[in-house]
Order: structure tokens, then C-alpha cells, then sequence
């Protein structure tokens, strides 16, 4: 069986549905290690609530970005990690990191790649106006926010939405595209030609 790790800097409402859908079988690959770069993250208390070995790297106390990615590849190393899924996780990995892993690093971004990537999706999306937004799920490549695409979810934005109602239906999407990419990518179903990822 597949086992990976999952990185997170805050919540975790994204890993909590992939812990769900691993208990229930429908991501048959072991979740053998939660990552986060801050120690209070409520994530790692959902971790811990499902008896999953957790690592917290501060990156505060690494001096350099370098020394910091070491020491988190040391430790997946050490886990045998067959795959990364990033889940909120805030911070951009190095090309040095990421060709660790090519095509084995999935990450989950709150808009509907290539609009509005970086840190505020949901909220550029939601004050630019645009009626469709939605989550996109994808490879992670050198180039932040533009690897080939494996899922995306249209979500509406409607003229009462609020930018916290957005939010909600955002995350609800989340929920059930990133487990879904995730259950595609353990039973070897995405093949990456150049930009595109086929469905098999
Ligand atoms: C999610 O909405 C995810 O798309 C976003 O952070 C949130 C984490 O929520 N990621 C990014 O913006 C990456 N650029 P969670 O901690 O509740 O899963």
C-alpha cells in the first residue's frame, strides 16, 4: 500500500475529509504522517485525534530554507512517503524539494486555476466580481499555483453571498474533489502529458 503525508499549516478542514475517506476505505493508501510549519495548528490536533504520527518544522528555526526542506525530506525518508498532499500548506517549496517528488506532490488551491492564484483566492475571486469560482486540484510543478490540473469544482458565487458564505461553499467543494483527486492518483489513474493530466 501507497503511504503519504499530508502538510498543513492551519485548520485542517481539508485533511480532516481525507482522514474521513481513508477510515472509510475510499483512499485505500496509508496516511502515515501529518507535516505542519506551525505548532498550532488545529490541524495537528485532528491528527492526533486519529492517532497520526505528526512532525512540526518552524521554520523560524532553521536558517535557511534550505537546512528547513532538509529536514523535512529526512523525515519522509525516514516514513518511506510515497506521495505529498499539501492541504493549506502556506508555504512555496523549492524546485530542489519539489524534483524530489515529480508528479507526486498533489496541492489543493481555493480558486479556479489560472485565475486568481497566491494566498487570498477566495477573497480576490469574491471582490473581482466573477459569478463562477471554485477549487482546483493539482500536480505542483516549479512554477507556484500553475502545475497540470487533475480536478476543479465550479462553485457559484450568487448576489447574497457574502465573502464568509463563499468561504463555506468553497470548502464543501474542497471536500469532495481533493479526496476524489487523491483516491484517482493512489489507483494510478492520472497520466501527466506535458500540461494536461489524463483521467484513465
Ligand atoms: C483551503 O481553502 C485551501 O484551498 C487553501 O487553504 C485552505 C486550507 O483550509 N490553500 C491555499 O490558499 C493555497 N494557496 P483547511 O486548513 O481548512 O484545509
Amino acid at each position: 500500500m501507497k503511504s503519504f503525508t499530508v502538510f498543513v499549516s492551519g485548520s485542517g478542514t481539508n485533511l480532516q475529509a481525507i482522514i474521513n475517506k481513508v477510515k472509510e476505505g475510499y483512499i485505500k493508501a496509508e496516511l502515515s504522517l501529518v507535516v505542519s510549519d506551525n505548532s498550532n495548528a488545529y490541524a495537528l490536533k485532528r491528527a492526533e485525534n486519529a492517532e497520526i504520527e505528526t512532525a512540526v518544522f518552524n521554520f523560524k528555526k532553521f536558517n535557511s530554507k534550505r537546512n528547513f526542506e532538509n529536514a523535512i525530506l529526512k523525515k519522509l525518508k525516514e516514513k518511506n512517503i510515497d506521495f505529498i498532499v499539501l492541504a493549506g500548506f502556506m508555504r512555496v517549496l523549492s524546485p530542489k524539494f519539489i524534483n524530489k517528488y515529480p508528479d507526486k506532490i498533489l496541492n489543493i488551491h481555493p480558486a479556479l486555476l489560472p485565475s486568481f492564484k497566491g494566498t487570498h483566492g477566495i477573497k480576490d475571486a469574491y471582490e473581482y466580481g466573477v459569478k463562477v469560482t471554485g477549487p482546483t486540484v493539482h500536480f505542483v510543478t516549479e512554477n507556484v499555483d500553475s502545475g497540470p490540473i487533475i480536478i476543479q469544482k465550479a462553485v457559484e458565487i450568487k448576489e447574497n453571498d457574502t465573502l464568509e458564505s463563499l468561504e463555506e461553499k468553497i470548502h464543501k467543494a474542497e471536500h469532495q474533489i481533493f479526496p476524489e483527486a487523491i483516491k484517482l492518483f493512489v489507483e494510478e489513474k492520472l497520466k501527466v502529458k506535458g500540461k494536461k493530466v489524463i483521467i484513465s
